[in-house]
């Protein structure tokens, strides 16, 4: 169940079955290569050195680990550059092109890196696709890191062209579906569309909605040739992806994956919490420096399994200080063995580590390996004996499943949407995403993310927080789930070419919760405004909803002046407002009461999750915790009072 990335290229021959040996005795039985080697697989065009790549991975099979192959393609080389210069992306920023020299130097519209990228594929698929080492199969590298979705290039805007054709049909249809008229923007006819950058002030959102759908949809077709490539040649292999965040993609994830057998996330606790939270200053941030926020990996973990509804891997895990986030701390002694911990408890079934060796060189030579340059052991190393060890307590880990029974609806087009009209500074629709999980994990409570084309069924509560484009078969859905379910304040506002809809919002979610959004409000977030349930205050912050509420509703929260914040109407709510984590807490107790799902009464920095017959419970202070288990619990790991950072697992 644990993985390690390697570079063999990046190490002499002379060291890999040292290497090898070395990882195998540790409890490593997979290893991920050669994401970044095309320069080394063909140093010169249509001249392929494959005999290293035969060595490494014949010394990795003899040591007994299976190997993990991945297409190069996040990183063509120079050569390839200098003979296709238009594979470069141009910057949606600046209208200049990105340059050769880091990575993910290449334009998913680009008609010539398309047909190289799958040249290469199709060579390394049928030479190893039936390699009895080579086990199974990454495409690609973080597809869409370093904001490479969007290119500002003629091949983009030629592609672009195409879409809005194939997609309108007939250019009155688009002028009238993006409001052309606004601002004497219509066009005569395709030829003329313009992507939506580098304008004086802002474009037309619908505009922009068009041009991140194209986006996205150049990406999946792109990733969605090299899957079927590779399936092509490597029989019986599994094919999966390593996930960035979600929001980080511009991608639709679920698209993405829906090819692969399962998906992967690249699990960098410190660095991503240092970028999500470092703007909300030191008291919120300091405590988590060195352990990440209890719910942060966990978020996105329910968000890599519900992309497949499967289990997933954890591709790339943090082992020490890495390098590219603003700051760099080192994790707290024993939070590597807790993410990896967090990680199976959410349902993974691999954790591999980023990476065997630190680099002595390039970019990247601040970022801990398992290992140091002079090949002592890192901190990470013992840490991953201790789990090797414990692992074996719980040896039907891997039948056990995660399921839960409360759902979180979210999508990437939802996330465009609000990025798009932001409406005011402070409203940032995966904070409020995370501020409903966070309450909802405070609680006790495991969640499953779901795209709103699934099946909702089965589930007792279904939270959609931020859903501005809601379809009518998402309402049928809803109406069919059973599922006591929650809107968040801006869901069912638009419809699916960004305007206003008719009905006012939450507009077709009236047939659950009729109660109407007459105005939109947003504040700054340092003058929140007191909110309240019953008596007891809260705060409203960032942004808030003036709602018309019908007698037929119940009232839940009201605002200091005495209007509604939100409102129930039989199996439906909608919330209004952002508001602090209090107030998520105090409305979702309630709420989940009445869903009949079981909360838990946590210490503050304790987490629970369920995977199967399993309970997880981790600690991310320093200081001990003690949990009320239940009185049979079987204590596999640990005891009800739990170390600092400590973890514990009962059955
Ligand atoms: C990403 C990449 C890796 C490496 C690490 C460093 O996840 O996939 O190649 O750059 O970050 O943390």
């Amino acid at each position: 169940m644990l993985g390690i990335c390697y570079y063999p290229e990046h190490w002499p021959e002379s060291m890999w079955a040292q290497d090898a040996a070395e990882m195998y005795g540790l409890g490593i039985r997979y290893v991920r290569i050669a994401e970044f080697a095309w320069s080394r697989l063909e140093p010169s065009p249509g001249q392929y050195r494959f005999d290293w790549l035969d060595r490494a991975i014949s010394t990795l099979a003899d040591a007994g680990l299976k190997v993990v192959m991945c297409t190069p393609t996040a990183t063509p080389p120079k050569w390839l550059i200098d003979l296709y210069p238009s594979i470069l992306p141009v910057d949606i920023k600046t209208g200049h092109s990105r340059g050769f020299g880091s990575r993910r130097h290449y334009d998913f519209s680009s008609p010539d890196y398309f047909r190289e990228a799958m040249r290469i594929s199709t060579v390394l698929a049928e030479r190893y696709g039936e390699h009895p080492a080579v086990v199974g199969w990454q495409t690609d590298n973080e597809l869409a890191c370093h904001d490479t979705t969007h290119s500002g290039s003629e091949a983009a805007l030629t592609a672009f062209r195409a879409w809005c054709q194939q997609h309108y049909s007939d250019i009155d249809a688009l002028n009238s579906a993006w409001g052309n008229v606004f601002w004497s923007m219509e066009y005569r006819h395709f030829g003329e569309i313009e992507l939506p950058i580098l304008a004086v002030t802002e474009t037309n959102p619908a505009h922009q909605l068009a041009y991140r759908r194209f986006s996205s949809d150049q990406v999946v077709h792109f990733h969605d040739e090299m899957v079927r490539i590779i399936r092509a040649h490597a029989p019986g292999r599994f094919v999966t992806h390593n996930f960035i965040p979600m929001v980080d993609t511009q991608t639709d994830n679920y698209a993405l994956a829906k090819p692969l057998d399962f998906a992967s996330f690249d699990n960098y606790p410190l660095g991503r919490s240092d970028l999500f939270f470092a703007k909300r200053g030191a008291a919120m941030f300091k405590p988590y420096m060195r352990t990440g926020h209890p719910d942060f990996s966990s978020y996105y973990f329910d968000q890599t399994r519900g992309l497949t509804g499967k289990h997933f891997w954890i591709m790339e895990q943090q082992p020490g200080p890495v390098n590219w986030a603003k700051h760099n701390p080192r994790p707290e002694p024993g939070m590597v063995r807790l993410w990896s911990w967090v990680s199976f408890a959410h349902g993974a079934d691999v954790v591999s580590y980023f990476r065997w060796r630190q680099a002595p060189f390039a970019q990247e030579q601040m970022h801990a390996g398992l290992k140091r340059i002079d090949n002592s052991k890192a901190a990470a190393w013992p840490e991953i004996e201790q789990l090797v060890r414990e692992m074996a307590l719980c040896p039907d880990l891997l039948e056990q499943q995660v399921k839960a029974t409360v759902a979180m609806v979210s999508t990437t087009e939802n996330q465009w949407v609000c990025e798009i009209e932001r409406q005011g500074d402070s409203f940032n629709q995966q904070e409020v995403e995370f501020a409903w999980y966070s309450a909802l994990r405070q609680l006790g409570v495991d969640v499953d993310f779901v795209s709103p084309e699934q099946d909702l069924t089965g589930y007792k509560l279904v939270l959609v927080p931020c859903m501005p484009v809601v379809r009518p078969e998402f309402v049928k859905r809803c109406q069919d789930s059973g599922a006591l379910l929650v809107f968040g304040p801006r869901t069912g506002s638009k419809t699916t070419e960004f305007q206003l809809v008719p009905q006012l919002a939450p507009g077709l979610l009236q047939a659950l919760v009729p109660v109407k959004v007459l105005s939109v409000e947003t504040i700054r977030p340092d003058c929140a405004e007191p909110l309240f349930i019953g008596q007891k205050q809260y705060q409203s912050q960032c942004w808030r909803e003036e709602l018309e509420v019908p007698q037929s509703c119940q009232v839940l929260a009201h605002y200091h002046d005495g209007l509604p914040a939100a409102a129930q109407h039989q199996r439906a709510v909608y919330v209004a407002t952002v508001s602090c984590d209090d107030f998520l807490k105090a409305l979702f107790a309630d709420l989940l009461k009445q869903a009949c799902v079981e909360t838990v009464v946590l210490p503050h920095d304790v987490r629970l999750a369920r995977r199967g017959g399993l309970t997880f419970l981790f600690n991310y202070s320093a200081k001990p915790s003690k949990v009320a288990a239940p009185a049979n619990a079987q204590w596999l790991l640990g005891s009800a009072t739990l170390d600092g950072y400590g973890v514990a697992i009962y059955r």
